[in-house]
């Protein structure tokens, strides 16, 4: 039986349109479930994303727009959902948390751990930060001019709250919680992230406030509709609400998550709230939560005030054609820095990376070697040279270690390493292949036999760089398979042998700027 592979994104505040800090993580995911999903890993993918759409932030967002909030939030998950299209997000279910399967099980478990006695009735009286949507004690706050109290997590002005509300005994669970991080060096990723939530969870956890009645948009308390769920609270039970907790086959399945991605941002609310929620409703904790880095644009923060925010639409239109626009993107995102690292934007880094690695190193490859099989061997891929069994050829043998390199770094999410590593053993020596093998001369020389095997050689080792590519570049892949001729699913067991290519357009024509 296969086994599965359960992975997650954020579900993203729908205050805004999303752009490339978003997209970074969903893209992330896309790469990790498409790479699982290649032929040869007997795993049942199931890919989960969506929207966060309760809450004051986006209260005050449709109020600012003069908009029923329903309304309001509709349209922004659409824009969410279509910007995941272009982007060729292949998500296996995006889940909305105004949805009634969703609000159904947000309430049933409310319920459940108020009868049990997890939650209980009180009054809060302390501070707020409605950007991230988080409480906060007077002595974690940060001081700020003027004797202003700012939100150590966001830096930003936080208000001071006092209202009737329910607790969660998230105090219940700090022992358990420490022992199981301590037995389990998995769970958070990377180490960092682990020893910032240990020394949070070391300062002591006090119950947490999980209802608001400041405002009405969000889900009702059930029995007590003057209050609404906080945010958070509901926001993380989308992770089984989604699978159709607790009765449906796929939660069962599925259930734990093999791995929550996110920004490092939020990774508290995943390895603290989320873990103590499920220990109370005795459910086993997600495998991986992995906190990645932050991106900013040109060193700064992005911010619609500082009208610095990138939209990956928009960039991916930036150079002719649209389709390897988002390829290009995709591929920026996941090369530039490593996972788990901070990254900076900026155009003149994007083009850089664009004109090397794409026009010049692959893009130049694949029309090089087309184009000789064209002029050479009238179009067809030359028969697999004997000897090339079990032969120590270096590029060959570099095809046959890829899987397992790409597998041991793709099991700690080093996308970029994997990139790196496509690159710098295949796509760079089969450049330097093409300069020191000079099929030009042995055509002159009339080498047939040698000239026969340096093509076959690279036609081999584009349609290995092809399968490798797709999880983080679907549609280059694909057009690279389709212009070596090959058709039907990308598979390495597919032969390139005798196959007439169909050389097409430059993938990457070079940017000029
Ligand atoms: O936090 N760099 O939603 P959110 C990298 N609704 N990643 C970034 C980023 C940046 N500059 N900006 C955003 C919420 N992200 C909650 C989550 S989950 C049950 C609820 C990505 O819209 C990153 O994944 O603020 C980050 O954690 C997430 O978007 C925050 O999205
Ligand atoms: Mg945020």
């Amino acid at each position: 039986m296969a086994s599965k592979f359960y992975l997650t994104t954020p579900l993203y505040y729908v205050n805004d349109i999303p752009h490339i800090g978003h997209a970074y993580t969903t893209i992330a995911a896309d790469v990790l479930a498409r790479y699982k999903k290649l032929p040869g890993q007997d795993v049942d993918v199931y890919f989960l994303t969506g929207t966060d759409e309760h809450g004051q932030k986006i209260w005050h967002a449709a109020q600012e727009k003069k908009e029923d909030p329903q309304k309001f939030v509709d349209g922004m998950a659409e824009g969410f959902k279509k910007t995941w299209e272009k982007l060729e997000i292949s998500y296996d279910d995006f889940i909305r948390t105004t949805e009634d399967r969703h609000v159904k099980v947000v309430q049933q478990i409310f319920k459940k751990l108020l009868d049990q006695g997890d939650i209980y009735p009180g009054e809060y009286e302390g501070w707020y930060c409605v950007p991230c949507e988080s409480f906060w004690s007077e002595l974690q706050l940060k001081e700020g001019e003027g004797g202003k109290k700012l939100c150590p997590d966001c830096g930003r002005p936080t208000q001071l709250i006092k209202e009737a509300t329910y607790f969660f005994k998230l105090s219940k669970y700090q022992d358990k919680l420490l022992k199981y991080i301590e037995e389990n060096p998995r769970f958070i990723l990377p180490v960092s992230r682990k020893n910032e939530v240990v020394q949070f969870i070391k300062q002591g956890l006090r119950d947490l406030s999980v209802t608001r009645t400041a405002f009405p948009w969000g889900i009702a308390v059930p029995g007590d509709p003057k209050h609404v769920i906080y945010v958070w609270f509901d926001a993380l039970i989308n992770y089984i609400s989604a699978l159709g907790y607790p009765e449906d086959k796929k939660f069962k399945e599925c259930w734990p998550a093999d791995v929550h991605l996110m920004g490092k941002e939020i990774v508290r609310f995943h390895a603290v709230t989320w873990p103590c929620m499920l220990m109370a409703l005795d459910l086993p904790l997600p495998k991986v939560i992995f906190g990645h880095g932050w991106w900013t644009v040109e060193g700064k923060k992005m911010s619609k005030s500082k009208g610095n925010v990138v939209d990956p639409l928009a960039l991916s239109k930036e150079f002719g054609s649209d389709e390897f626009g988002v390829d290009a993107v995709r591929y920026f995102l996941m090369r530039e820095v490593p996972f788990g690292v901070d990254g900076d934007f900026s155009m003149p880094a994007f083009i850089k990376r664009y004109n090397s690695d794409l026009a010049n190193d692959l893009g130049n490859l694949l029309n090089r070697t087309l184009t000789m099989v064209e002029k050479y061997f009238s179009k067809v891929v030359p028969e697999r040279p004997e000897d090339l069994n079990g032969a120590k050829d270096k590029l060959i043998g570099a095809t046959e270690a890829m899987e397992t390199l790409i597998k041991q770094q793709m099991d700690i999410f080093g996308f970029s390493r994997v990139l790196d590593i496509i690159w710098e053993q295949l796509v760079k020596p089969a450049n330097k292949y093409i300069e020191d093998a000079a099929p030009w001369k042995l055509s002159k020389e009339e080498k047939m036999s040698e000239l026969e095997r340096v093509m076959y050689i690279l036609c081999e080792v584009l349609k290995t760089i092809a399968f490798y590519v797709s999880p983080f570049m679907p549609t280059t892949a694909e057009k690279m398979w389709q212009q070596l001729g090959l058709s039907g699913k990308l598979s390495l067991k597919t032969s390139i042998a005798g196959v007439k290519t169909a050389k097409g357009q430059p993938l990457f024509p070079r940017i000029q700027k």
